[in-house]
Protein backbone atom coordinates (compact mmCIF):
# COMPACT_ATOMS: atom_id res chain seq x y z
CA UNK A 1 0.00 0.00 0.00
CA UNK A 2 1.09 3.62 -0.71
CA UNK A 3 -0.02 5.31 2.52
CA UNK A 4 1.91 8.05 3.81
CA UNK A 5 3.01 7.31 7.70
CA UNK A 6 4.06 10.79 10.02
CA UNK A 7 5.58 9.04 12.66
CA UNK A 8 5.57 11.46 16.37
CA UNK A 9 7.56 9.12 18.92
CA UNK A 10 8.90 11.03 22.50
CA UNK A 11 9.21 11.27 26.23
CA UNK A 12 5.95 11.28 28.25
CA UNK A 13 3.60 14.27 28.42
CA UNK A 14 5.79 15.58 25.27
CA UNK A 15 2.66 16.74 23.59
CA UNK A 16 2.28 13.91 21.15
CA UNK A 17 -1.03 13.21 21.27
CA UNK A 18 -2.13 17.04 21.09
CA UNK A 19 0.41 18.01 17.64
CA UNK A 20 -0.62 14.65 16.19
CA UNK A 21 -4.25 14.96 16.28
CA UNK A 22 -3.46 18.89 15.07
CA UNK A 23 -1.13 17.53 12.17
CA UNK A 24 -3.92 15.14 11.51
CA UNK A 25 -6.43 17.49 11.07
CA UNK A 26 -4.46 20.13 8.67
CA UNK A 27 -3.45 16.81 6.53
CA UNK A 28 -6.39 15.47 6.35
CA UNK A 29 -4.51 12.13 7.73
CA UNK A 30 -5.86 9.52 10.33
CA UNK A 31 -4.51 10.02 14.02
CA UNK A 32 -3.52 6.92 15.68
CA UNK A 33 -2.76 6.69 19.16
CA UNK A 34 -0.73 3.99 20.13
CA UNK A 35 0.15 4.76 23.24
CA UNK A 36 -3.97 4.33 23.92
CA UNK A 37 -3.69 0.95 22.65
CA UNK A 38 -1.08 -0.62 25.45
CA UNK A 39 -2.69 1.31 28.03
CA UNK A 40 -5.81 -0.60 26.73
CA UNK A 41 -3.91 -3.57 27.30
CA UNK A 42 -3.24 -2.67 30.82
CA UNK A 43 -6.62 -1.78 31.80
CA UNK A 44 -8.25 -5.22 30.40
CA UNK A 45 -5.13 -6.89 32.64
CA UNK A 46 -6.18 -4.96 35.42
CA UNK A 47 -9.78 -5.43 35.21
CA UNK A 48 -8.75 -9.52 34.54
CA UNK A 49 -6.40 -9.40 37.70
CA UNK A 50 -3.72 -10.39 35.50
CA UNK A 51 -0.66 -10.02 37.12
CA UNK A 52 1.60 -7.43 35.34
CA UNK A 53 4.45 -9.07 36.55
CA UNK A 54 4.08 -12.21 35.12
CA UNK A 55 5.20 -11.61 31.35
CA UNK A 56 4.13 -15.11 30.44
CA UNK A 57 0.40 -14.32 31.84
CA UNK A 58 0.55 -10.73 30.03
CA UNK A 59 1.13 -11.98 26.68
CA UNK A 60 -1.74 -14.66 27.07
CA UNK A 61 -3.92 -12.31 27.89
CA UNK A 62 -2.69 -10.43 24.75
CA UNK A 63 -3.14 -13.38 22.22
CA UNK A 64 -6.78 -14.23 23.91
CA UNK A 65 -7.92 -10.80 23.94
CA UNK A 66 -11.06 -9.76 21.44
CA UNK A 67 -9.31 -6.70 20.19
CA UNK A 68 -10.60 -4.83 17.27
CA UNK A 69 -9.30 -2.08 14.98
CA UNK A 70 -12.18 0.21 13.76
CA UNK A 71 -11.50 4.09 12.44
CA UNK A 72 -14.34 6.68 13.87
CA UNK A 73 -13.96 10.56 12.54
CA UNK A 74 -10.57 10.13 11.56
CA UNK A 75 -8.75 8.05 14.31
CA UNK A 76 -8.48 4.66 15.31
CA UNK A 77 -9.67 3.25 17.86
CA UNK A 78 -8.68 -0.49 19.56
CA UNK A 79 -12.19 -2.09 21.29
CA UNK A 80 -12.14 -4.79 23.51
CA UNK A 81 -14.92 -7.08 23.32
CA UNK A 82 -16.82 -4.08 20.97
CA UNK A 83 -15.74 -2.15 23.96
CA UNK A 84 -13.45 1.17 23.79
CA UNK A 85 -12.50 2.11 27.46
CA UNK A 86 -11.78 6.22 26.75
CA UNK A 87 -11.70 7.34 30.01
CA UNK A 88 -10.46 4.28 31.90
CA UNK A 89 -7.36 4.17 30.31
CA UNK A 90 -6.42 7.66 31.21
CA UNK A 91 -6.50 6.69 34.91
CA UNK A 92 -3.22 7.28 37.07
CA UNK A 93 -4.02 3.43 37.92
CA UNK A 94 -3.38 2.38 34.16
CA UNK A 95 -0.72 4.60 33.44
CA UNK A 96 1.38 3.02 36.60
CA UNK A 97 0.68 -0.43 34.71
CA UNK A 98 1.56 0.58 31.51
CA UNK A 99 4.97 -0.01 31.51
CA UNK A 100 4.83 -3.38 32.48
CA UNK A 101 2.98 -4.38 29.69
CA UNK A 102 4.93 -2.68 27.17
CA UNK A 103 8.21 -4.16 28.15
CA UNK A 104 6.66 -7.90 27.25
CA UNK A 105 8.45 -9.10 23.95
CA UNK A 106 5.32 -10.58 23.14
CA UNK A 107 3.00 -8.02 23.69
CA UNK A 108 5.28 -5.59 21.50
CA UNK A 109 5.17 -8.47 18.81
CA UNK A 110 1.20 -8.03 18.72
CA UNK A 111 0.79 -4.33 18.42
CA UNK A 112 3.90 -4.07 16.01
CA UNK A 113 1.63 -6.16 13.64
CA UNK A 114 -1.41 -4.81 14.58
CA UNK A 115 -0.07 -0.94 14.76
CA UNK A 116 0.98 -1.68 10.73
CA UNK A 117 -2.35 -2.67 10.17
CA UNK A 118 -3.69 0.74 10.33
CA UNK A 119 -2.31 1.34 6.92
CA UNK A 120 -5.62 0.08 5.46
CA UNK A 121 -7.52 2.90 7.09
CA UNK A 122 -5.37 5.31 5.30
CA UNK A 123 -2.45 7.80 5.37
CA UNK A 124 -1.58 8.19 9.09
CA UNK A 125 -0.35 10.42 11.90
CA UNK A 126 0.44 7.90 14.09
CA UNK A 127 2.06 8.74 17.68
CA UNK A 128 3.99 6.38 20.19
CA UNK A 129 7.46 5.78 21.22
CA UNK A 130 8.67 3.17 18.76
CA UNK A 131 6.82 4.13 15.33
CA UNK A 132 9.98 5.47 14.12
CA UNK A 133 12.87 2.86 15.31
CA UNK A 134 10.03 -0.08 15.06
CA UNK A 135 6.74 -0.08 13.66
CA UNK A 136 7.19 1.78 10.61
CA UNK A 137 11.46 2.39 9.99
CA UNK A 138 10.73 2.65 6.33
CA UNK A 139 9.18 6.46 6.66
CA UNK A 140 11.09 9.29 5.61
CA UNK A 141 8.76 11.58 8.20
CA UNK A 142 9.58 11.06 11.76
CA UNK A 143 9.80 13.33 14.84
CA UNK A 144 10.66 12.82 18.22
CA UNK A 145 8.98 15.52 20.43
CA UNK A 146 10.19 16.98 24.02
CA UNK A 147 10.00 19.61 27.12
CA UNK A 148 11.15 20.54 29.63
CA UNK A 149 10.50 17.88 32.51
CA UNK A 150 9.04 21.07 34.59
CA UNK A 151 6.90 21.62 31.69
CA UNK A 152 5.88 18.21 30.80
CA UNK A 153 4.70 18.28 34.89
CA UNK A 154 2.68 20.65 34.52
CA UNK A 155 0.81 19.42 31.63
CA UNK A 156 -0.13 16.27 32.94
CA UNK A 157 -1.26 18.22 36.39
CA UNK A 158 -3.23 20.29 34.13
CA UNK A 159 -4.80 17.41 32.95
CA UNK A 160 -5.76 16.56 36.40
CA UNK A 161 -3.22 13.08 36.50
CA UNK A 162 -0.37 12.69 39.00
CA UNK A 163 1.99 10.81 38.25
CA UNK A 164 6.20 10.27 37.80
CA UNK A 165 6.46 10.78 34.32
CA UNK A 166 10.07 10.77 34.82
CA UNK A 167 9.93 7.19 36.15
CA UNK A 168 7.79 6.07 33.65
CA UNK A 169 10.36 7.55 30.75
CA UNK A 170 13.63 5.70 32.82
CA UNK A 171 11.06 2.44 32.28
CA UNK A 172 10.53 2.73 28.59
CA UNK A 173 13.96 3.93 27.89
CA UNK A 174 15.78 1.01 29.66
CA UNK A 175 13.49 -1.61 28.42
CA UNK A 176 15.35 -4.45 26.33
CA UNK A 177 12.16 -4.69 23.71
CA UNK A 178 12.04 -1.86 21.17
CA UNK A 179 13.04 0.91 24.10
CA UNK A 180 12.23 5.03 24.09
CA UNK A 181 14.73 6.44 21.40
CA UNK A 182 15.87 8.61 18.61
CA UNK A 183 14.97 7.14 15.60
CA UNK A 184 17.87 7.59 12.67
CA UNK A 185 16.75 10.26 10.80
CA UNK A 186 14.09 11.71 13.24
CA UNK A 187 13.81 15.27 13.85
CA UNK A 188 13.92 16.45 17.46
CA UNK A 189 11.79 19.15 18.41
CA UNK A 190 11.64 20.58 22.16
CA UNK A 191 8.22 22.20 22.04
CA UNK A 192 9.01 23.54 25.55
CA UNK A 193 7.28 26.71 25.86
CA UNK A 194 6.10 26.67 22.56
CA UNK A 195 1.89 26.74 20.97
CA UNK A 196 0.61 23.04 19.78
CA UNK A 197 -0.26 24.78 17.05
CA UNK A 198 3.51 26.39 16.21
CA UNK A 199 5.13 23.05 16.78
CA UNK A 200 2.36 21.60 14.32
CA UNK A 201 2.86 23.97 11.60
CA UNK A 202 6.63 23.57 12.21
CA UNK A 203 6.53 19.85 11.35
CA UNK A 204 4.09 20.51 8.46
CA UNK A 205 6.42 23.08 6.51
CA UNK A 206 8.77 20.24 7.64
CA UNK A 207 7.01 17.39 5.83
CA UNK A 208 6.22 19.68 3.17
CA UNK A 209 9.83 20.64 2.73
CA UNK A 210 11.33 16.84 2.91
CA UNK A 211 8.56 15.95 -0.55
CA UNK A 212 9.86 18.84 -2.21
CA UNK A 213 13.47 17.23 -2.20
O1 LIG B 1 1.75 7.86 24.95
P1 LIG B 1 1.26 7.32 26.27
O2 LIG B 1 1.76 8.07 27.45
O3 LIG B 1 -0.22 7.15 26.30
O4 LIG B 1 1.88 5.86 26.33
C1 LIG B 1 1.67 5.03 27.45
C2 LIG B 1 2.78 4.00 27.55
O5 LIG B 1 2.62 3.03 26.50
C3 LIG B 1 4.19 4.49 27.44
O6 LIG B 1 4.71 5.01 28.65
C4 LIG B 1 4.91 3.23 27.01
O7 LIG B 1 5.18 2.38 28.12
C5 LIG B 1 3.89 2.53 26.14
N1 LIG B 1 4.10 2.77 24.70
C6 LIG B 1 5.09 2.05 24.07
N2 LIG B 1 5.24 2.16 22.72
C7 LIG B 1 4.46 2.96 22.01
C8 LIG B 1 3.46 3.74 22.64
C9 LIG B 1 3.34 3.63 24.01
O8 LIG B 1 5.83 1.33 24.72
N3 LIG B 1 4.61 3.02 20.67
Amino acid sequence: MNNTVIAIDGTSASGKSTTSKCIARKLGYIYVDTGAMYRTLAWYCLKRHVDLHDDKAVATACQKWKAKLVCVDNQVRLLVDDYYPEKEIRSSETSAAVVFVAAVPKVRAWMMKTQRDCIKFGNLVMEGRDIGTNVFPETDFKFFLDASLAERHQRRAAEGVSENIAERDRRDSQRATSPLMIALGALVVNNSGKSIEDTADFIVAEIEKRRRK
